[in-house]
């Protein structure tokens, strides 16, 4: 296999490599280290079976079952569908809007995703431009560039995630079909905590670990000093200089770091223009083992 680094500030792209066949150690290492030092690989042109995307990504650690129980390929419920499709029957094929605004993946939970794989089986694209981009910022850098008196302060400190702010920001959104989330939802996904600069299992360096899509409150600062800290923090971590996009081509599979880099489904494609990706959440149980779930 050959990794081609992008040149930019997240990706590389791994050619010369079947995803439908298994990985060998090396191979895996390989991956693995370039994950955690480029924060998001594509594989361009891979033909897979859902069950091999589910053999391929389950190498990097256990696979979320979505709680909601839907959108699951049947028989493999690893594998969720997200997608802007309407089946013959009237009924949504996948997840409409996943992803689409900046977050990382599960930070809400108290075992984390470690990676998230996506499979682009239909990919709109307008005027030879692909759309529905996937975006991403660099938390190694983003952690790296904060001033040092913040460093110092936010170090020991832990920040409070919680699944009901995306939820109910996405679902404020103009046209969001998403219902409100009941009392016993929100029972379900109680907020938990996690340090505000993690120590990367991969690279050894440390990394921001906050986000707009689900942090809410620096837990060891007062309300008004938490409030001020994060706005700072959200505005630090996503500006240009640290972001990086993927434009999707059909076959591509796409992976990324969840604890060192943020991203942003970009929704800049109409109903009547497919988007149709199959993904598997790879958990971060090889990295924490001591957390529960
Ligand atoms: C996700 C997600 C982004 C995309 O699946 O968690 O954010 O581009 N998806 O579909
Ligand atoms: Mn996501």
């Amino acid at each position: 296999m050959n990794i081609m680094e992008s040149g930019q500030i997240l990706g590389a792209r791994v050619e010369g490599l079947d995803l439908s066949q298994p990985l060998t150690d090396a191979q895996f290492e390989q991956l693995e280290q370039a994950l955690g030092r480029y924060g998001v690989l594509s594989y361009p042109k891979q033909t897979l079976t859902s069950l091999q995307l589910k053999q391929f990504a389950q190498r990097f650690g256990r696979l979320e079952i979505n709680v909601a129980n839907m959108y699951q390929e049947p028989g493999l419920p690893e594998v969720m569908i997200l997608s802007n499709k309407i089946g013959p029957d009237g009924k949504p094929l996948g997840l409409s809007d996943a992803g689409q605004d900046w977050h990382t993946d599960m930070s809400y939970s108290k075992m984390v995703a470690f990676s998230n794989i996506l499979y682009g089986l239909e990919i709109p694209h307008r005027d030879g431009e692909p759309l529905g981009n996937t975006e991403f910022a660099n938390m190694h850098a983003a952690y790296d560039d904060l001033p040092e008196a913040l460093k110092q302060r936010l170090e020991g400190m832990t920040i409070t995630h919680d699944f009901a702010k995306f939820w109910d920001m996405m679902r404020a959104k103009e046209g969001s079909t998403r219902p409100p989330l009941t009392a016993a939802q929100r029972q379900a996904k109680p907020p938990v905590s996690h340090p505000v600069i993690l120590r990367h299992p991969i690279t050894g360096k440390k990394v921001l670990y906050a986000n707009p899509g689900y942090s809410m409150r620096i837990n060891e600062m007062s309300e008004a000093e938490s409030d001020e800290t994060l706005a700072f923090l959200f505005e630090h971590q996503l500006q240009a200089k640290y972001q990086y996009k993927h434009r999707w081509q059909v076959g591509d599979v796409l992976m990324w770091d969840n604890l060192g880099t943020l991203h942003n489904a970009v929704p800049d494609y109409r109903p009547d223009e497919p988007r149709y990706i199959k993904r598997c959440q790879v958990m971060a149980n090889r990295y924490f083992a001591n957390e529960t779930v």
